[in-house]
């Protein structure tokens, strides 16, 4: 069983990154394997509403030119999966917007490519905004008929702006490793 996380956020081993880990080491420790993917300096553009994913049905965008069909394949692959983003002015990263858009749309032309797939939001904020980036994933896990597993609080880590700063966040921390063990269960639930 392996769990993909994708992480959104435009800069490398940042809060993103540090809240991530400590959902993913929840899951190792349950015989997990896991797999982190980082859009930080990819190119990855918006969706351009072309439709053509509806008509050519093959699991792929029709945009070739940017990391979307790399994620989408390891999407599809995996048995579930974690999108991490940043806050940016309460919502999440223009990155993870383009990566729900284009994924959404070619799941749903093709079947419902991630349907019973556990998904879990992960958000780092400074102050606020946070909840609306984990409804804006949410609603993309939803409507693609995912399982959402939850925590002792709402995904979360509240840091400041530098990087390492989600670290002193100490419920926070809790949140991430409580929704590992909670993501595993559920996979193994869903095996069974
Ligand atoms: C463009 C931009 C917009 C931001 N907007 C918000 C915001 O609306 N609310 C907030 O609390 N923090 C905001 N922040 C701060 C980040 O969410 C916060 O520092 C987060 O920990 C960064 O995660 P990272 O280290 O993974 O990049 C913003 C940061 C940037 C760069």
């Amino acid at each position: 069983m392996k769990v993909l996380a994708i992480n959104g956020s435009a800069r490398k081993d940042g809060n993103t990154s540090i809240l991530i880990h400590y959902v993913l080491g929840e899951l190792r420790k349950q015989g997990i394997d896991t797999e982190t993917l980082t859009l930080a300096g990819k190119k990855i553009h918006g969706c351009r509403a072309c439709y053509k994913c509806f008509e050519n049905k093959d699991n792929r965008c029709s945009m070739n030119d940017d990391l979307l069909n790399e994620c989408l394949g390891k999407m599809i692959e995996a048995d579930g999966m974690i999108l991490g983003s940043p806050t940016y002015f309460t919502d999440v990263s223009p990155e993870m917007k383009a990566l729900i858009d284009r994924a959404g749309f070619v799941a749903r032309a093709n079947g419902d490519l991630f349907k019973h797939k556990p998904g879990a939001a992960v958000i780092a904020v400074r102050r606020a905004g946070s909840i609306h980036a984990f409804d804006t994933i949410n609603h993309f896990f939803l409507i693609t008929q995912m399982v959402v597993p939850g925590s002792c609080y709402w995904n979360m880590g509240i840091g400041g702006r530098e990087k390492g700063d989600v670290e002193k966040d100490e419920e926070g921390i809790r949140t991430m490793k409580v929704l590992g063990e909670n993501m595993g269960w559920l996979l193994k639930k869903i095996r069974d």
